[in-house]
């Protein structure tokens, strides 16, 4: 099958995108994702890299002193503007966003769909203050997600599209390493989806919210946190 360019596949998606985002899944990640960027960004400016439709950035903009996206598909901003959400079409690469201008530079489910990694991450560790943050998740490589993924169909993410119609990268933490410019400390790890077998577990009653309550721990722990689904490295702008 084709594979679409970055823009035609999440123009296609912004229509589906929210469809899913209420389940006991979704939500935990959201969850993991915009607790971390509040341990980081409260009170503080902070950029969302690949924001979407700003589901996450109409949660962390509650905490923040000032919170702004870019996102590279206008059918996805279409919707994060609709919230009411400051946001501007641009690519990761190339952001239009003053040099040393934010406290700390987050991007979900973004990054590993980007084939210029290097480029991206130069670009939100530019626009970071000294001793601010930038908190760049992965797809791990090393993980129980990577390996359900490699014997599972594709998922249908619209009648057009699939999600093996996307550019997508898996990395371990020695290639993210490489990836990082030399201004960036990695300082902490958060690792999201560590035993979740498969999303709908997260559905059954009682099994569901043990799990949940364990990912909330597991998250932080080292050695669990490394084998999640999700790595978000915490990297300081020297
Ligand atoms: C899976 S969505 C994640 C959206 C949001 N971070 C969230 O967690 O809900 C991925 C987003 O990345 C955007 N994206 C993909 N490649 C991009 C690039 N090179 N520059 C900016 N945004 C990009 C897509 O348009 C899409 O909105």
């Amino acid at each position: 099958m084709n594979r679409l360019d970055n823009r035609a596949y999440y123009d296609d998606f912004a229509g589906w995108y929210e469809r899913e985002r209420h389940l006991p899944y979704h939500r935990m990640l959201d969850d993991l994702e915009v607790g971390l960027v509040e341990r980081y960004g409260r009170d503080r400016d902070l950029l969302e890299v690949g924001c979407g439709t700003g589901l996450l950035l109409d949660r962390t903009r509650r905490f923040a002193r000032r919170a702004a996206g870019i996102d590279l598909s206008g059918g996805m901003l279409a919707q994060a503007a609709a919230r009411g959400l400051a946001v501007a079409q641009a690519s990761a690469t190339d952001l239009p966003i003053a040099t040393a201008s934010v406290d700390v530079a987050y991007s979900f489910k973004v990054l590993a769909h980007i084939p210029d990694i290097t480029g991206a991450l130069a670009e939100m560790a530019r626009v970071v203050r000294p001793g601010g943050w930038v908190l760049a998740e992965f797809y791990n490589a090393r993980s129980l997600r990577r390996l359900v993924k490699a014997v599972k169909r594709p998922t249908a993410v619209s009648d057009q599209t699939h999600d093996e119609h996307v550019y997508t990268r898996y990395d371990d933490a020695r290639a993210i390493r490489g990836y990082l410019p030399p201004e960036l400390e990695w300082v902490a790890t958060r690792g999201i989806r560590v035993i979740t077998p498969v999303a709908k577990v997260l559905e059954l009653p009682v099994v569901g919210a043990a799990i949940r309550w364990a990912e909330h721990r597991l998250a932080d722990l080292p050695g669990a946190r490394d084998v999640g689904g999700f790595l978000v490295a915490c990297c300081r702008r020297r």
